[in-house]
């Protein structure tokens, strides 16, 4: 830590001048997370405490459709990321004329689209979900179809969690959960049964169905720090464990793990340089805004 210690100083002396909070997702670097932060959590943690930020500046630790989320849901304030280039492989696979295409196919069915989309697909969406909360809102939608954009793995866990609807979905997928294989997760568990598998439902569903727990980043934290296993395989971003592993001593985290490029976009030395120029800003069409505002608030209520 002492290489970053003259970094995070500066950092948390620019935000008290610049009247900012730094929203930072689990998959932060350790750094980031222990060192900077003033609120952690998952997506969905991070869009309700988006809603109730008073200082005048929101940076952003996380991807590009996160920073959206926050400057949707609390539009006065100006939000920040530290890298443009934080994208993410969902959010940049389906667009707002992919919307289109799934209504057409599937009339009267409501999209339910996860947050990791641009605020132009949130605004073609009927409501929004996290994982932490996608069993729970399709389960409320009250026609039989629903259709889920753009994860497909998440929708076909929801699927099995939802037997009552017809879940249909479509192709896209996160470039860090799709890489695991059930295959995989049968040959450690035969070669170090002690080791409690817990895997993000971004993974296919053989993946899931392999794991001893599923749930969303903040989700995973809790169900370790409650159930203290003596390994743990965290299926998911590497930064979850790196993250935890001080906080849990006797929790041995074993196991690969696999790195989101766009999320590692964002280090010290950016967010530094971010409070001190102030960029770069995200801006959000406000009428693109305003519609988003109602599916993802639509969400934020459903979750409560
Ligand atoms: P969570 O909402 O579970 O934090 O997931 C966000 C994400 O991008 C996981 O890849
Ligand atoms: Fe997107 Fe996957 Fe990275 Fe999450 S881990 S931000 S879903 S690419």
């Amino acid at each position: 830590f002492a290489r970053h210690a003259p970094y995070i100083r500066a950092i948390n002396r620019l935000k008290r001048e610049k009247n900012a909070v730094i929203l930072a997702h689990n998959y932060m670097t350790p750094e980031i997370y222990h060192g900077v932060a003033d609120v952690v959590g998952d997506s969905l943690q991070l869009a309700i405490e988006a809603t109730k930020v008073e200082a005048q500046v929101i940076v952003q630790c996380g991807v590009h459709f996160m920073a959206e989320t926050s400057k949707i849901l609390n539009p006065a304030k100006t939000v920040l990321i530290p890298d443009v280039e934080a994208g993410c492989s969902l959010a940049e696979s389906i667009t707002p004329e992919g919307i289109a295409q799934m209504r057409a196919r599937y009339p009267g069915a409501p999209v339910v689209s996860y947050v990791n989309t641009t605020a132009a697909v949130k605004a073609a969406s009927d409501i929004c979900c996290t994982s932490a909360n996608a069993a729970q809102i399709v389960a409320a939608m009250p026609e039989d179809t629903v259709i889920m954009t753009p994860d497909q793995y998440l929708a076909q866990n929801v699927a099995k969690q939802v037997p009552s609807k017809r879940v249909v979905w479509w192709a896209g997928s996160c470039i860090v959960h799709e890489q695991y294989t059930a295959r995989d997760l049968r040959e450690f568990r035969a070669l170090h049964p002690e080791t409690r598998i817990i895997a993000h439902p971004e993974c296919p569903p053989d993946v899931v169905a392999e794991s001893d727990f599923s749930g969303s980043t903040s989700g995973i934290i809790d169900y370790v720090t409650r159930e203290h296993p003596s390994h743990a395989m965290l299926v998911t971003e590497c930064s979850m464990a790196s993250n935890i592993a001080d906080a849990l001593p006797d929790v041995d985290f074993v196991g690969p793990c696999n790195m989101c490029p766009y999320m590692k976009k964002i280090t010290l030395e950016k967010i530094l340089w971010s409070l001190h120029t102030g960029t770069e800003e995200v801006t959000v069409d406000p009428v693109v805004a305003a519609k988003a505002r109602v599916a993802v608030e639509r969400m934020i209520d459903l979750s409560r």
